[in-house]
């Protein structure tokens, strides 16, 4: 998605939910992502000088952008060298509602909008293969070893089921999907979380590998659910995979606390979502009125925000 406007070129990306398989999805099982409607926008700009970034978390050069923002940098520096631009006279805005470290794709997404306002700024077609490139820079940097899930899923407008091998095949469910997403107000770091598992893998194998294992076939199941449109048996699915997120140590009191909320209002099953260690949790409901009633219910038990909605 980019736009030209008036003000400059426009790149666009959304958000991400990951329904099922994260974490597993990075030792090669599948996951299942849908777009979330939370949006970023990266407006670029002729201004003559350096080439200047302004964000929420940093305002200047990007050449002086702080060690955590290097995945961003490296991706805008090679974005100009493919396109063979001189990194100068151009100022980068973005503008974005996606919450940072919640698990919803934000450094995917922030990187995605970047790299097609740039393209669109510069008017070169952009594709698949190059944006992935890109935003891969960015994302090896901010997650360590990228399955890929996340920049798959913020570039595209339907559910997909991705395999590190395959990349990610898009499909539908029969029937809506109601959901809520409540978050925790917890920052977690994609980073650390992959680590840890790593670490447990390292130290545990066969039992971590089970759990992996595990997770594969729910995400296989879900899928059949979704393109039977069976909503209960979703649910519970999604309250396994907590479980074995749980067991795999990417869940904390906070998240638990909310998916024990979530179920006790009447929710067909929760589970955190993204890299965990904070962030969001997503419950399923049967109708949008049951979501909008769980979201409620999850306020009071302490998320900083929730959103209510229903796939397309
Ligand atoms: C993060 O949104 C998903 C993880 O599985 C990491 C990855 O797939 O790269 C935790």
């Amino acid at each position: 998605m980019s736009l030209l406007s008036e003000s400059g070129a426009v790149g666009e990306a959304h958000s991400k939910l990951i329904l099922a398989g994260e974490h597993a999805v990075v030792y090669g099982k599948p996951a299942i992502a849908i777009p979330f409607p939370l949006k970023i926008r990266a407006t670029v700009e002729v201004n003559p000088g350096k080439v200047v970034l302004e964000s929420l978390i940093y305002s200047g050069d990007v050449k002086e952008m702080p060690n955590e923002m290097n995945g961003i940098k490296e991706c805008i520096k090679m974005a100009f060298q493919m396109l063979q631009k001189p990194l100068k006279d151009i100022k980068i805005r973005i503008d974005s509602d996606i919450p940072l470290g919640r698990g919803l794709g934000s450094s995917a997404a922030a990187a995605t909008a970047v790299v097609r306002g740039i393209f669109s700024f510069y008017n070169k077609e952009l594709s698949k293969e190059d944006l992935f490139y890109l935003v891969g820079l960015s994302e090896t940097y901010a997650h360590g070893k990228p399955s890929g899930i996340d920049m798959t899923a913020v570039a595209g407008d339907m559910p997909i089921y991705f395999k590190r091998s395959e990349g990610g095949k898009p499909f539908r469910a029969i029937k809506p999907l109601h959901m809520v997403v409540a978050d925790s107000g917890i920052i977690g770091d994609t980073r650390i979380a992959v680590g840890n598992v790593k670490g447990a893998y390292e130290r545990e194998g066969e039992k971590i590998k089970k759990i992996i294992d595990r997770i594969g076939e729910i995400v296989d199941r879900i899928k059949i659910s979704m393109i039977d449109g069976d909503s209960s048996a979703i649910g519970a699915l999604f309250n396994e995979n907590h479980e074995k997120l749980r067991a795999l140590g990417v869940s904390n009191e906070a998240l638990d606390g909310l998916v024990e909320s979530a179920l006790r209002s009447g929710s067909l099953g929760a589970k955190l979502t993204g890299g965990g260690l904070g962030g969001c949790i997503i419950a399923l409901a049967d109708s949008l009125e049951a979501a909008k009633r769980i979201s409620k219910e999850l306020i009071a038990a302490g998320a900083v925000k929730s959103w209510c909605f229903s796939t397309g």
